[in-house]
């Protein structure tokens, strides 16, 4: 079958930060071999088979390739891809266009799926499963409902919010994968990759600086190598050392752990205002000025990760690893101490 370009219709979702360094086929990603080697089974036996390839389902934290994998599997299947986002699809008319236009076997790509109508998601109930909408026709007394066969398609899905998908839509993907942060050798590799794509010249010490210092994130951590590559163009020869990375991430506030002014903001708000927690997400978003979904999908998961925070069932906790991250002194009542250390 000719391989073709996606059509990208509808809302792009991507920066062209994002595009130049992202993979094209899934061979080409690093790490999540996992769920690569389980995809490329189910895409190799499609591809075998004929026919559409099952709904797929990813979730995970921001920047970990959900994207890219789905834009990968249509490229690695020659099939054309629709992009719309949850966040667009306002009523069940919206979807219609993408529904009745998707070529047979082809890919509709629906980001942020969390954020569909509840009325969205069981329009989609049918087309998910029978490939058959019913669109109503007219209104009040002449309305009249048409049920439309559609070309069998494959629906892929993002989402950072697993647990806000409602179970029949989540059961009506046979393919779900969750995506988890990358290791340092992981992203290591993707700098190395990249700074090659960018033709930066890198030590190896520096390329698994960058990559430790990234929260675990290939989007973080070619964020960081365009920053250093800056920095070394600008105040040196454009060769990235291991002390121009350490100078230029320095710079940028952050720290060895990779987390940057906000992250540390965060455990310094639970550390000092709420005395090291427990506290109420709702909260310490109250008292950043930033909105709850923010902390939750964007600084919370890799601080979960590493365990410099906790979750308890009366709220957020800051951990020993967090006030000696900050070399702060807990200033905790005797019990919570205890608890802590
Ligand atoms: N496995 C990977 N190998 C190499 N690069 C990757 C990989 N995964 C992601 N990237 C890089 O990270 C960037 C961000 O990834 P992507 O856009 O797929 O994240 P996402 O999970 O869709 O995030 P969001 O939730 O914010 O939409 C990509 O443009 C790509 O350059
Ligand atoms: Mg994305």
């Amino acid at each position: 079958m000719a391989v073709r370009e996606p059509v990208l219709k509808g809302v792009e979702t991507t920066d062209d930060a994002d595009r130049d360094l992202r993979p094209q086929r899934m061979q080409d990603m690093v790490g999540q071999r996992e769920v690569f080697a389980r995809l490329e089974i189910a895409v190799d036996a499609t591809r075998k088979r004929g026919g559409t390839l099952g709904h797929i389902l990813f979730d995970g934290p921001p920047g970990l390739g959900k994207t890219t994998f789905a834009t990968c599997i249509p490229r690695d299947m020659g099939v054309a891809v629709q992009i719309a986002s949850g966040a667009t699809l306002a009523a069940p008319k919206d979807l219609v266009p993408y529904l009745t236009n998707a070529e047979e076997n082809s890919v509709l790509f629906v980001d942020e799926i969390h954020r569909l109508p509840k009325a969205v998601e069981e329009f989609l109930y049918p087309a998910m499963e029978d490939f058959r909408i019913d669109i109503v026709l007219g209104d009040g007394m002449n309305a009249r409902t048409i049920n439309m066969a559609l070309r069998p398609f494959t629906l892929i899905g993002a989402t950072t919010r697993a647990g806000l998908l409602s179970a029949p839509l989540r059961d009506r993907f046979q393919i779900r994968e969750h995506l988890d942060f990358y290791t340092v050798d992981e992203l290591t590799e993707i700098v190395v990759r990249n700074a090659k794509k960018l033709k930066t010249e890198i030590v190896s010490d520096a390329a698994k600086e960058i990559a430790s210092r990234s929260r675990g994130t290939p989007r973080l951590a070619n964020n960081r190598l365009r920053w250093v590559r800056d920095y070394v163009t600008s105040k040196a020869d454009g060769r990235v050392t291991l002390e121009l990375a350490h100078a230029a991430l320095n710079m940028q506030g952050i720290d060895r752990l990779g987390l940057d002014g906000q992250d540390r903001r965060y455990l310094e708000t639970i550390a000092r205002v709420f005395h090291g927690g427990p506290v109420g997400v709702e909260a310490v978003a109250h008292t950043m000025n930033l909105a709850t979904d923010t902390l939750e999908d964007e600084i919370e998961p890799f601080l979960l990760r590493t365990e410099l925070v906790i979750r308890t069932p009366r709220g957020r906790r800051v951990t020993a690893k967090a006030f000696e991250h900050l070399s702060l002194t807990p200033r905790l009542p005797e019990d919570n101490q205890r608890a802590l250390f």
